[in-house]
């Protein structure tokens, strides 16, 4: 997975500085999509294009263009920039494979892209027997030829237009790609299209605009574009249920018809356009836009794919300050410790605490078929996952309905048999993991009601779901997911709790867990103040070791899980998640004086049982930290305790996985880890 931003001003007289610091800008605010590599490209001085590539994270491409003998004082007053931000998946990190790529070397076409175009060896194999010579190992440089093949294929008196052109590349491209193209045959324009990616306009200008029609520019194509004026309601705010509502529009003008300063900013997510422009319009599967003059034009690949040619311009409702780091030092420690304020977030205006009641606005219409379903399927990867690990026995108690857990990147594998009275929950932070997609798209064509619970409003789950929640956690920048967690872990209580209003024989349960629930945040905090000792039990006693085990049961089978996926992703220290209820099914054979242990002893029903695990683990010299509740005395003083307060079961791995999270950043300090991009992931994984 990649980053991708542009950079676009329209009678904006800007120098070439401020040019590029924009888009080195952007391109750290992506920086967690991916950070091996990164480069940008700007107009040169005559007809040409300046790129700049390096290896490393944005800060190795700004020293490379800090250092280059460029005239940054240059004012542009229409330009046309773009950058690109790689996590690699064709040909290593390296200069040569970074993004941009060029057409040849003078760049008439220079492209970035996110994604992969899965018949780009075929596309090599036909575009090497014309004559054209590859420098790099990525198939993005066979897009970037492809567009000047088609270009110098035409006859000069009829050359398309840029948009035609994109069209035709991408006609023949196969995968997954958000892409960018600039050219020197069409300057200060940008086309940029996507299928399978996301990718996102903002739009920045001080006059008002205004809907208009324009010409179908060739063929079958038809010309449309967002309105400012004629959005009805706003599509970023965190309500239940992302769908877009579209407004009828065609182009993207002044209102007084004049030429207008303009800026537009093009990325693969909102954290990179925010700080400039909050108006934004997210682009739809083989929408290709055009900018131009100042306009924006939005194309179809196909006119009859029964996809609606109207778009509108969105107000984000996210703040800067939300995606900066504060006083903290990484992202994923401010994300930690944002948990209090997120879980309430997740829980506004859903929860009644007086009345006991959850209403999740966005499943309303659709609360009836739930209810009536054979059973329920949660799909998702990683973190998310096991948030629904979590959740899966209150669910089924609350609701009676069979819940089974899928890994997404099983699903299609397996071929999981899948019916039109099943419901599926398609659980994802970032709302674009590729995997997760294809599972969802893979349900809805077996006709099961699919629901989507994601943290970003206008993603690929959100917009491909019937209906869904979002979580409102905010945007998590840290690789590491942690508050996403927390706040889906409610999510799915929230729901189960909804489905189950209907059974007065749940009442007593489900007032207990909502009185819980608005304790959260106080629960959280608590366990948040005791940092400091976390800080230091990891120095003192885990940093060294290699290996640590995590062992629980019940509702904490999903904790330990999640707390050593943490450990292991940001510290590099294998760690692994054990049910202590198959201890003796092999992995006892692990303990003796020297492995180390987590036990989580809360208390609940099977406290007796994990004592008895505690025994067999104690048996072997094994001397595991245990995590108990405040109050339980009954632990001997022999063992190293991590305190937390006591919910009921159902919440309680909610507060048991803070300290795991807490452990995990502190050992990743600890061993130097860079914790935001710990090596070889991406926050979020769109390629499959
Ligand atoms: C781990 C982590 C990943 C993600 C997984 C799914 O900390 O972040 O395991 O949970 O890649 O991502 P989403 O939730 O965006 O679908």
């Amino acid at each position: 997975m990649c980053g991708i931003f542009a950079y676009l001003n329209y009678l904006v007289a800007k120098d070439r500085r401020t040019i590029t610091n924009t888009l080195i800008c952007g391109l750290a605010r992506l920086e967690y999509r991916g950070y091996d590599s990164a480069g940008l490209a700007i107009d040169g001085d005559s007809d040409d294009v300046l790129i700049f590539k390096q290896v490393g994270k944005v800060a190795a491409v700004r020293k490379l263009v800090s250092e280059a003998t460029v005239d940054f004082e240059k004012e542009f007053v229409s330009h046309c920039g773009m950058a690109h931000t790689r996590w690699a998946t064709h040909g290593e990190p390296s200069p040569t494979n970074s993004h941009p790529h060029r057409s040849d070397p003078s760049g008439e076409f220079t492209v970035v892209h996110n994604g992969i175009i899965t018949n780009y060896k075929e596309l090599k194999t036909v575009l090497e027997k014309k004559g054209y010579m590859f420098e790099s190992e990525t198939d993005t440089e066979a897009v970037a030829k492809l567009a000047k093949y088609l270009y110098d294929s035409q006859k000069s008196n009829e050359k398309l237009s840029f948009t035609a052109l994109v069209k035709g590349v991408i006609k023949e491209l196969e995968g997954a790609f958000a892409l960018i193209f600039k050219s020197v045959h069409f300057p200060n324009e940008v086309v940029a299209t996507r299928r399978g990616s996301p990718l996102l306009v903002g739009v920045k200008t001080e006059k008002k605009l205004k809907v208009d029609f324009v010409d179908v520019e060739f063929g079958t194509d038809s010309a449309f574009a967002p309105t400012e004026e004629k959005v009805d309601g706003n599509l970023l705010s965190p309500t239940e249920h992302p769908k877009l509502r579209r407004s009828q529009s065609r182009a993207f003008l002044s209102e007084d018809g004049l030429p207008q300063p303009i800026e537009y900013f093009l990325a693969s997510d909102p954290s990179a356009i925010v700080e400039h422009t909050k108006r934004v319009l997210y682009l739809e599967d083989d929408d290709i836009a055009h900018i131009s003059e100042g306009e924006l034009h939005i194309h179809r690949l196909r006119r009859d794919d029964g996809i609606s040619a109207t778009r509108s311009i969105q107000t984000l409702e996210i703040e800067l300050a939300e995606i900066m780091k504060g006083s903290f030092d990484h992202f994923m420690q401010k994300e930690i410790f944002e948990q209090p304020e997120s879980v309430v977030n997740t829980m506004r205006g859903r929860v009644n605490f007086e009345s006991h009641k959850v209403t999740l606005g966005g499943l309303k219409a659709y609360l009836a078929t739930i209810r009536r379903c054979r059973r329920i399927v949660f799909c998702a990867c990683g973190t998310s996952y096991h948030s629904c690990v979590a959740t899966r026995a209150i669910f089924e108690e609350l609701t009676e309905i069979p819940v089974s857990v899928e890994l997404a990147s099983d699903f299609l594998d397996r071929k999981t048999p899948i019916f039109r009275d099943d419901v599926c929950v398609f659980v994802s932070q970032s709302g674009e993991t590729a995997d997760t997609i294809l599972a969802l798209r893979y349900c809805l064509e077996r006709g099961a009601l699919c629901l989507g619970i994601t943290n970003t409003v206008g993603s690929t789950i959100s917009r491909e779901t019937h209906c869904g929640v979002h979580i409102n956690a905010g945007p998590e920048i840290g690789v590491a997911s942690t508050k996403a967690y927390t706040s889906q872990f409610i999510a799915l209580v929230m729901m189960a709790i909804q489905l189950s209003e209907d059974r007065s024989s749940m009442t007593q349960r489900r007032n207990s867990i909502i009185d819980e629930l608005k304790k959260l945040p106080e629960y959280i905090q608590n366990v948040l103040s005791i940092d400091k000792e976390l800080q230091q039990l990891a120095k003192d006693v885990l940093y060294k070791e290699k290996s640590l085990l995590i062992m629980g049961r019940g509702f904490q089978n999903a904790t330990c899980l999640e707390g050593a996926l943490k450990i292991k992703e940001v510290s590099y220290m294998h760690s692994e998640g054990i049910l202590a209820g198959e201890l003796k099914h092999g992995p006892l054979a692990l303990i003796d004086e020297n492995m180390p242990v987590i036990l989580i002893m809360t208390k609940d029903s099977l406290y007796p049982k994990v004592q008895s695990a505690l025994q067999q683990v104690t048996a072997r010299k094994g001397q595991p930290i245990i995590i108990c509740n405040d109050g339980d005395e009954g632990i001997s003083s022999q063992y190293k305790k991590i305190r937390v307060p006591q919910t009921v079961d159902c919440l309680q791995g909610l507060i048991t996985i803070i300290p795991l999270q807490i452990l995990s950043y502190h050992l990743a300090v600890l061993h130097g880890v860079d914790v935001d991009f710990p090596r070889n992931l991406a926050k979020s994984v769109t390629n499959k």
